[in-house]
């Protein structure tokens, strides 16, 4: 995200990434990506991701596609449909979270967009949140959690460095022991 906590710019400008030089952090995605057995991924970015040519936001893991857009689910599940599931969701976040539970899978990388992130952190669905941030200020887009109404949420830092050269890595547990110090519930 960028140091104003916008996940793109207007018009779903992602150039602002280039601004992260991820210098000597090649086994980053990949140590992240060995832990997680399933991926939740809403259709602002699935569509994005089409329009720059990818078919799929990564293959070989589950994916819930959270859409109305019964069009942009077929498409995705005939890119790879021997490696890469895709489900399309809709309704009620937890209620998604909890079928990718009951399917099987503990631990659900959120890859956005701001959207879906708020939906799920509004239902208190967020455990970890993983954020580099970049050093740009954009000024408006999607929020990294884009919701309107959401409650505060505590979180305990766990990792903090910088990444890359002249970026930052936060890393960021759901706190539910000190949230209830902190705002009393
Ligand atoms: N910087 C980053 O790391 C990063 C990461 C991810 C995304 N992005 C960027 O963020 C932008 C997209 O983010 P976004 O927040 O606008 O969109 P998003 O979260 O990817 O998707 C939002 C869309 O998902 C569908 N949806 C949302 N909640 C739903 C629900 N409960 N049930 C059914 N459908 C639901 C709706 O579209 P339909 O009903 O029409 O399907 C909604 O418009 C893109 O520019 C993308 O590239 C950036």
């Amino acid at each position: 995200m960028s140091l104003d906590g916008r996940i793109a710019g207007p018009g779903d400008d992602l150039s602002f990434l280039e601004t992260v030089a991820g210098d000597g952090e090649d086994r980053d995605f990949d140590d992240f990506i060995a832990g997680i057995d399933a991926l939740v991924v809403g259709s602002g970015t699935l569509r994005w991701l089409h329009g720059q040519g990818h078919d799929l936001p990564h293959r070989g893991l589950p994916i819930w596609l959270v859409s109305h857009d019964e069009a942009l689910a077929a498409r995705a599940a005939a890119a790879d449909p021997d490696g890469t599931p895709v489900t399309r969701v809709e309704g009620e976040l937890a209620e998604i979270l909890d079928g990718i539970a009951a399917a099987g899978h503990a631990r659900a990388w959120i890859g956005g967009g701001g959207d879906i992130a708020g939906q799920a952190l509004a239902a208190d669905r967020v455990d970890e949140v993983i954020l580099t941030i970049a050093p740009t200020v954009l000024g408006a887009g999607p929020a990294v959690f884009d919701h309107p109404a959401l409650e505060p949420r505590r979180f305990a830092l766990a990792e903090c460095r910088e990444y890359g050269k002249g970026s930052v890595r936060l890393r960021w547990m759901r706190d539910r022991a000190q949230q209830a110090t902190s705002f009393g519930r």
